[in-house]
């Protein structure tokens, strides 16, 4: 039995997943075996020492402790690409947003005082001020064209637009997500330069942070419309300001509001609602549940943030789970352990990312505390967990 603890409401699509006969999911839990998460504040959380994984139904984990949960041996999980269709629906009402002043004009009809000449007459007189351009014939560039970038960028073709997109990681299997009327440029500047409209899906990074300053706005076009769905730190705020201030930027529509944004004209904000569906948070939530099952139940990591991905069919009579640093001579500490307790290797799979690795072994014995102990004596081993199958 898996002890689950929910730090966020938990869609009740998940329980089909993490069934009573093997979970118990309470939001009061002091020893949880995992964490399901959304949108708490991790980063000053501690860990029990029986955490194994916690899970987060969204993608951004800027606000788990990473290089923390790796050292303590913790898997991250998150759930990619769940909620892109979300952010991409979202996307189409800032277009909107960025080229009229939709926000204007709908806060002029609720604020409008009849003093004699009723709405429908007083607004033909008043329309012309939240007119804006259309955006089909536009340029607009996609910063980042990830899971939720790729469906942006489709869909600004699909309304007209010239996209324009720079992802200089952009692995394989999301290159293929992207049209091929998508044109990539290499370099950052030169998109900047040539967009009308920018829109940026990148994950908040030492790299991506501030990545849109004073010398990327002064590289735009005048009146550029920046739409800014990832996460708010990826433009630095005092350029924004000065940028919206002195009208190079003709308007910013975002959903990470902060107290100065919103007093900024030209500002048009929403409260981080992206992923915020009925179908987006489903999807999150059931990816994050079958992950965080996945590995509690077979060892095998697929969506983690932190450890490398390893799927290895299951064999013999049981699993160990071995996370440690990438260090050279532990695959031959480990073996060397195992066949000194007489235990027989009947398969193997070791995977790295950057300082950390993942091994898994089936053995064809049981395992008992014995065996965990001479593995975790190996230095540089961080969690060791044995599943008899
Ligand atoms: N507003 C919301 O509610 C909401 C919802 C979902 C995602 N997001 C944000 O959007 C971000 C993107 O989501 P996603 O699902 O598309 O993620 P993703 O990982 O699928 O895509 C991110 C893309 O950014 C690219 N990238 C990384 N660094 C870059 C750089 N320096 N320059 C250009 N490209 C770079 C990557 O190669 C990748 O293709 C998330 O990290 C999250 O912060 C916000």
């Amino acid at each position: 039995m898996f002890h689950v603890k929910t730090l966020n409401h938990i869609s009740p699509a998940c329980r089909e997943i993490l069934t009573p006969d093997r979970y118990t999911i309470s939001e009061e839990m002091e020893k949880p075996d995992a964490i399901f998460v959304r949108a708490t504040n991790m980063l000053n959380y501690e860990f029990n020492p029986e955490l194994l994984c916690i899970a987060r139904a969204g993608i951004g984990v800027n606000s788990i402790p990473l290089d923390r949960c790796t050292e303590e041996g913790i898997a991250v999980f998150n759930s990619p690409g769940a909620n892109a269709n979300g952010v991409k629906e979202l996307f189409v009402f800032g277009l909107s947003m960025a080229s009229r002043d939709l926000l204007g004009a709908v806060n002029w009809v609720y604020h409008y005082h009849n003093d004699g000449v009723p709405v429908e007459v007083a607004m033909e007189k008043i329309k012309k001020q939240f007119s804006g351009p259309e955006y089909a014939g536009k340029i607009l560039g996609v910063v980042g064209t990830g899971n939720v970038g790729s469906l942006t960028a489709n869909i600004a073709l699909d309304l007209g637009m010239t996209v324009y997109a720079y992802d200089p990681y952009l692995s394989v299997d999301a290159a293929w997500k992207v049209s091929r009327d998508v044109k990539r440029v290499a370099d950052f500047g030169a998109l900047l330069r040539s967009c009308d409209y920018l829109t940026l899906h990148v994950p908040l990074t030492d790299e991506t942070r501030d990545m849109v300053d004073d010398d990327a706005i002064a590289c735009m076009k005048d009146n550029v419309r920046i739409i800014n769905y990832a996460r708010g730190e990826v433009i630095n705020e005092d350029a924004l300001i000065r940028g919206l201030e002195s009208g190079k930027i003709a308007r910013y529509v975002t959903d990470f509001p902060t107290d100065r944004l919103i007093r900024t004209k030209n500002v048009v904000a929403t409260p981080h609602l992206g992923g915020t569906t009925i179908e987006s948070e489903a999807n999150c939530a059931v990816m994050a549940a079958r992950e965080m099952d996945d590995y509690l139940c077979t060892g095998n990591i697929k969506n983690s943030v932190n450890l490398p991905t390893l799927v290895q069919e299951r064999s013999g009579m049981a699993r160990l789970c071995i996370i440690h640093r990438n260090v050279p001579n532990m695959l031959a500490s480990i073996t060397s352990a195992l066949s000194a307790t007489d235990v027989n290797v009947e398969n193997l799979t070791n995977k790295s990312r950057g300082n950390y690795a993942y091994t898994v072994v089936d053995v064809n014995t049981l395992v008992d505390h014995d065996v965990i102990q001479k593995i975790r004596s190996i230095g540089g081993i961080l969690r060791v967990r044995a599943l008899n199958h």
